[in-house]
């Protein structure tokens, strides 16, 4: 499973990209405007801290097909290669999947609460399709279930499509997707940093240095004389 980071919290970005093995950044409207300042700016900066090797999705915002175009040749554009347009997945989005399909621009279709949008999205040439696991939980459904179901789909029908998880409160519902083998998941930074948050393994690894010092009277290997 590929693991990205869903935020625009440049530091943060800078600070998980340096310490976790991660795949690439994605963002929504709303996750831009937390950063409040030109979006166009902050997807930039964006690329420059990963790299033009590394995937960025960001999100069409005009919700007619004509917009959604141009929004996307817009983001192409500013980002250049290995980037993915983010278009909802619904019958405009559809459409303007098929169109961006077409002119070889890779699109992920999300805003999905249900399989048959994903179907739908992948039909329409989506390389990507994004359930929101969190959201979906919270409606009284159960999000990992509903991604694994849309991951079957996928597979059992051959479709040239990912499945991109996302929404993401906790380490468990990641990891349950992981198990299945859902091709990606992407996380909030603060998702991210609680993966490895543990007072256990934190108390272990201090046990080793105190063994060591006590042994030795140094805290690192290079330091023995
Ligand atoms: O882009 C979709 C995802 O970021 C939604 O996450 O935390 O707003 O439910 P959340």
């Amino acid at each position: 499973m590929k693991l990205f980071i869903d935020d625009a919290n440049l530091e943060a970005i800078k600070e998980i990209n340096e310490y976790y093995p991660v795949d690439g950044v994605t963002t929504n409207p709303s996750i831009l405007a937390k950063a409040k300042r030109d979006p166009r700016e902050t997807l930039k900066a964006i690329r420059e801290i990963i790299g033009e090797d590394k995937i960025i999705f960001a999100q069409a915002v005009d919700l007619s097909f004509e917009g959604m175009i141009k929004d996307a040749h817009m983001i192409v554009e500013l980002l250049g290669k290995n980037t993915v347009v983010k278009l909802p997945s619904t019958p405009t989005g559809f459409k303007a999947m098929m169109a961006l399909k077409k002119e070889g621009i890779t699109t992920c279709g999300t805003v999905v609460y249900t399989p048959m949008q994903a179907y739908l999205a992948a039909k329409a040439g989506a390389s990507y399709v994004a359930p929101y696991v969190n959201r979906i939980d919270n409606m009284g459904y159960d999000g990992v279930r509903v991604v694994q179901q849309i991951q079957d789909i996928l597979d059992n029908n051959a479709m040239d499509c990912e499945v991109l998880a996302a929404s993401f409160k906790n380490s468990q519902q990641v990891l349950e997707l992981a198990e299945y083998g859902v091709g990606n998941a992407t996380c909030a930074a603060d998702v991210i940093k609680g993966f490895v948050k543990n007072l256990a393994i934190d108390g272990a690894i201090q046990d080793f240095v105190d063994d060591f010092k006590a042994l030795t009277g140094r805290t690192s290997m290079s330091d023995l004389d």
